[in-house]
């Protein structure tokens, strides 16, 4: 298992089209960047195709808003034959100072490597990964 990256899987800047009724970011656009930063880690660890079969322990801590630069730090907790579970922690920098550092989300994300068929299929682990 390769250890976590020193740097973001994803790094997006926040936008107004994000938001829900109170103007704060959505939490679904966050899920889904998690859900896609969890996948790039699976693909880093030497996955191809995946499905993600389960999110869990999802915690808010803090809301994110528009302008927020918004970072998908990932690491691999463990690989199993056909799966693998990520961990993925959200971070934002609020406004001009990069020391305003806030842990808004976390979870853990589940995938299941598959085959052309849908069918789980054996994960052949990276050694270097990629990137
Ligand atoms: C994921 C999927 C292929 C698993 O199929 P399955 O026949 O249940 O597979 P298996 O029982 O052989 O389990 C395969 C692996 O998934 C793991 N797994 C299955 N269900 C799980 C769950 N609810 N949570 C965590 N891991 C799970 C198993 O532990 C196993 O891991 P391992 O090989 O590392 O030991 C199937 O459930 C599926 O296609 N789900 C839909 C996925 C999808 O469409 N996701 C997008 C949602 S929009």
């Amino acid at each position: 298992m390769l250890p976590p990256w020193n740097e973001p899987a994803i790094r997006i800047l926040m936008m107004p089209r994000d938001t829900n009724a109170h103007g704060t970011i959505f939490g679904g656009v966050i899920l889904s960047h998690i859900d896609q930063a969890g996948a790039i880690e699976a693909r880093r660890q030497g996955c191809g195709l995946i499905v993600t079969v389960s999110m869990d322990k999802v915690v808010f801590h803090e809301p994110v808003f528009v302008g927020d630069l918004v970072s998908f730090w990932t690491e691999t907790l463990r690989i199993g034959r056909t799966s693998i579970t990520t961990k993925v922690r959200v971070e934002a920098i609020r406004g001009n100072d990069p020391s305003a550092r806030f842990l808004v989300t976390e979870a853990q994300v589940v995938y299941v490597n598959v085959g052309e068929d849908r069918k789980p299929k054996a994960i052949t682990p990276l050694p270097n990964g990629f990137g």
